[in-house]
């Protein structure tokens, strides 16, 4: 199918007057967005009425698609009985109050309460700025420090993109802030020695960790943030044993874990949690995305008892807990968020992924067969697949050449969206809802547009 590409008034209007998250200014002018009008099921609809199956799931985030009616009537309920209410001094919206309750029912360790907000970056902000309280309440005011990795994402407020290790979210804003200190991205493909095992590359990035700590002076680190999977940054799953070895050491210095999960939580990997998947005992949970099936924005930040107790006692100083938005656990995106925890109990969402999971796996394993793959990954319903000059040496393409943009037109012309990461990444996270004829369907536009490419890089020869 051939995209029509013919520019409609919203896309003129859009293009000279809408500045685009993570666009380049001159590619909306030159081309116009492509405006999409409509979904139903893992599939969105264009102006022109141009189907494309979503790969992506929107932005890792639209599990139950894009035609979930449950959703839509619970936003309506919800607007007719409680449009807007807050929670601040002493009020709650009844929905806000049901989903605390039901998060802990979700809940993979035993949180103390939740802290909502509206994205995934407000509540990472949201855990920064707690773990200085907690440190400052427990007397322990030098020790601040955030440990980060390279090629995480953890959002785009100031803070949530100073902890990001994706270059693009950071170093055009100048958002070094002091203090939050990076290490090594676990991806072997990219990042293992010459000769180095998985095993040695695991051990090395642990031992990274306990030497960092002890050049900065474990009396200053206060906390270690990490996706379970690192998704934007290209999913990379960690090497077996990587997060025993991290989780051993931040114990040993009395360092908090913040778990981010705005992707991998409720079902990505196959199981609610990564988490659960891991092994991992954070000390904080930041969820988002999935909690509504990106219906309306909402997000939740798990906390320990012991953060709790301790934000308990501090506030005794200030006579309040002196954080939260206007719109944290609005009633209308938490009864939105409510209505999607029971369609995956009721649909029983997470045993679809783990029935579907395989194939979809089998399916991006098949393509390790093509001379463009370097290397394909994946877990649950998320993965990526790699595209490298010389696959054997792991030789990646010069970014000048724009392979992964050069094959990720090709897939929108052949009816399916999917994002790229730098290093030609193409990252796959379709809706959770995707069935198994789907899949193969899925997968084979991405062969052909895999094949396309192939032709393409011949001809430029
Ligand atoms: C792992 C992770 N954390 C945080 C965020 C930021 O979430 P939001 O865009 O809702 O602010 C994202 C967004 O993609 C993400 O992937």
């Amino acid at each position: 199918m051939q995209r029509t590409h013919n520019r409609s008034e919203a896309s003129r209007l859009d293009s000279e007057r809408h500045l685009h998250p993570y666009t380049h200014p001159r590619k909306i002018e030159a081309d116009g967005p492509v405006v999409i009008s409509g979904g139903d099921g893992i599939w969105v609809v264009d102006e022109d009425g141009n189907r494309y199956m979503e790969g992506l799931a929107g932005l890792w985030c639209a599990s139950l698609g894009f035609s979930e009616r449950r959703l839509a009537d619970a936003a309506y309920r919800q607007m007719l009985e409680l449009p807007f209410y807050h929670s601040f001094a002493g009020r709650v919206p009844e929905v806000t109050a049901r989903l605390a309750a039901k998060l802990m029912d979700w809940s993979p360790l035993p949180f103390a309460r939740v802290l909502f907000a509206n994205s995934g970056s407000e509540s990472n902000d949201a855990a920064f700025k707690l773990v200085h309280y907690y440190n400052n309440a427990k007397g322990r005011p030098r020790k601040k420090k955030i440990i980060a990795r390279d090629r995480s994402y953890h959002g785009s407020t100031a803070v949530a993109s100073a902890m990001s290790g994706l270059s693009a979210a950071r170093k055009v804003f100048e958002l070094d802030i002091p203090g939050i200190v990076r290490i090594s991205c676990p991806h072997y493909y990219a990042y293992g020695l010459p000769g180095e095992t998985i095993e040695q590359f695991s051990d090395r990035l642990v031992e990274e960790l306990e030497q960092t700590i002890l050049r900065e002076g474990p009396e200053t680190v206060a906390a270690f943030i990490a996706e379970p999977v690192i998704g934007g940054g290209g999913v990379v799953i960690p090497p077996p044993g990587y997060y025993d070895g991290i989780q051993a050491i931040l114990r040993k210095y009395d360092i908090l874990f913040i778990a981010d999960e705005v992707i991998s939580g409720f079902g990505r990997l196959g199981e609610a949690f990564g988490s659960t998947v891991f092994g991992l005992k954070p000390d904080m949970i930041t969820v988002a995305k999935m909690l509504s099936a990106a219906y309306a924005p909402i997000s939740a930040l798990y906390l320990s008892e012991d953060i709790y107790e301790t934000i308990k006692q501090g506030s005794d100083t200030v006579g309040v807990f002196g954080h939260g938005f206007t719109y944290s656990g609005h009633p209308v995106a938490a009864a939105v968020a409510l209505e999607t925890l029971r369609i995956y109990e009721d649909d029983g969402i997470l045993d679809h992924v783990r029935r579907v999971a395989p194939r979809f796996q089998d399916g991006l394993q098949a393509l390790s067969d093509h001379p463009l793959v370097g290397d394909v990954r994946g877990m649950g319903l998320i993965g990526a697949i790699e595209l490298a000059e010389q696959p054997a040496l792991r030789k990646p393409f010069a970014p000048e050449k724009g392979v992964g943009a050069y094959f990720l037109g090709r897939a929108l012309a052949n009816g399916l969206i999917l994002r790229a990461v730098p290093g030609d990444i193409i990252t796959f996270a379709p809706p959770l809802i995707i069935n198994e004829a789907e899949i193969d369907d899925l997968m084979s536009r991405v062969r052909l547009s895999l094949d396309e490419t192939s032709s393409w890089l011949r001809q430029q020869a």
